[in-house]
């Protein structure tokens, strides 16, 4: 080991989020150094990123142009909050931002995904209160879906294991059902069957009076839930349904924001216009926390009948607008640009999505799912589900490669600027691992 590298002789003081910590401070992970694609252990093993970070890298690690824009900003101007005063670059961000996503004008920033999804559910639920429809309180999410761990995004979210342990929550919320069909099994992109389940949001003005409900959130690629592309034309009937009742429908683009569909925004891949996005990660390549929920000027609008003297909207973060943050979405959005990193995700979602559907003889492989630069490789269950997931995650470890385990679905979502060869590297490795099974 370098004499260089700094091991942490406490483990136990860092509280560490969605950790099983005994089992971590076992056999600990510790990552000290990332450069391109890869990462480097303390003990000087080289990892495959396969997971961009944690779907966020997209430009991949320690891109230089992004690092010196975040020195050079902290040497700047540090910090000013945004409470009725500003900073130019704050401004410049927004305005390169809403320039990426057609149809929405405002960026309301936060500092996360989670803190993203809640604005975006408050901004709804405001909307319709100044639109003189108070009675609209019902927040539609759909059975699997991840929309962070703030209290608005767990009640709409659909993982039970997330939820359990927190009790009521938002009291108004509704679910849909997953879109996680049988049939669907080893599709490429998107599935043929499952529209018809969005009818479940008919069927819950049905229930509820299409007139009390407030807004529906739905990943437009179920992520977090094990990697679920949504079925051909279900997007669209959310979309028919929410217009026939004044609903407002929210994609949450934490994770397909910023290219992973090959174009900005997932929205435009699918060709169905959200009212509201939510976004963070790939903001500013994960590099300084960033999120923020693009809206349409008509949800705008609406907020500017406030009286000139308040606060159009009673909500924000010290840290909204963070200068570091502007500074680092202005560098990401730059290098996106200029090194053509959507281009690229577009150009290999073919070849990506070969790659991971050529695994589907191996016996341990029960379904796989891929689409844009996002895929999830399902193993079937060994033992208590998980099982098989997390003995796969530490046997690609081992050979160098991250992947995410999801239940027992191995979920990856490589930076977008991986290479045919990073493709060649992480099936073999796939194939070498899953079938030794
Ligand atoms: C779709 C979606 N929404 C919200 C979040 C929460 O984001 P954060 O962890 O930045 O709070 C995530 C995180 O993975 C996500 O995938």
């Amino acid at each position: 080991m370098p004499d260089t590298v700094r091991v942490p002789n406490d483990l136990d003081s860092f509280w560490m989020p969605f950790t099983a910590s005994r089992a971590f401070q076992e056999n600990p992970r510790l990552i000290n150094k990332a450069d391109g694609v890869y990462y480097s252990t303390i003990d000087g093993k080289q990892l495959f990123d396969g997971t961009g970070g944690l779907w966020c890298c997209n430009a991949g690690h320690n891109h230089p142009r992004i690092v010196k824009a975040i020195q050079d900003q902290a040497a700047e101007l540090d910090f000013v909050h945004s409470f009725g005063q500003g900073h130019p670059i704050a401004f410049e961000a927004a305005a390169r931002v809403v320039d990426l996503a057609p149809g929405l004008d405002h960026v309301f920033f936060t500092n996360s995904g989670s803190e993203a999804v809640d604005t975006a559910l408050k901004i709804a639920l405001a909307y319709h209160m100044a639109n003189g429809e108070g009675e609209r309180r019902i927040l539609v999410g759909r059975e699997k879906a991840y929309h962070g761990i703030n209290f608005g995004g767990l009640s709409v979210g659909g993982i039970g294991a997330n939820k359990g342990q927190f009790g009521t929550l938002y009291p108004s919320a509704a679910h849909m059902r997953h879109t996680v069909l049988e049939e669907n099994r080893f599709s490429r992109g998107q599935p043929d069957h499952g529209a018809d389940l969005a009818d479940d949001l008919q069927r819950l003005c049905d229930l509820h009076g299409g007139h009390a409900i407030a807004a529906v959130i739905v990943e437009p690629v179920s992520g977090a839930g094990g990697v679920f592309p949504p079925p051909k034309g279900y997007l669209q009937r959310l979309r028919e349904i929410c217009d026939a009742h004044g609903i407002l429908l929210i994609f949450d683009e934490v994770i397909t924001g910023f290219g992973r569909m090959g174009t900005p925004f997932a929205y435009e891949a699918f060709g169905v216009q959200p009212d509201l996005v939510t976004c963070a990660k790939g903001m500013t390549n994960a590099t300084v926390p960033m999120g923020g929920v693009l809206t349409t000027s008509r949800v705008r609008e609406v907020f500017r009948k406030a009286p000139s003297k308040v606060p159009d909207l009673f909500h924000g973060y010290t840290y909204s607008g963070h200068p570091l943050a502007a500074a680092a979405c202005i560098a990401t959005l730059d290098v996106y640009r200029d090194d053509k990193v959507f281009e690229n995700a577009r150009d290999l979602a073919e070849p990506w999505a070969d790659m991971l559907h050529g695994l589907a003889d191996l016996d341990a492989v029960i379904d796989v799912r891929s689409c844009g630069i996002i895929g999830a490789v399902q193993l079937a269950q060994q033992g208590a589900v998980g099982d098989a997931g997390r003995a796969a995650h530490a046997a690609l470890w081992d050979e160098g490669l991250i992947a995410r385990p999801v239940g027992d679905a191995m979920c990856m979502s490589p930076p977008l600027v991986l290479t045919q060869e990073h493709i060649d590297e992480i099936g073999a490795t796939l194939r070498r691992v899953l079938g030794n099974g």
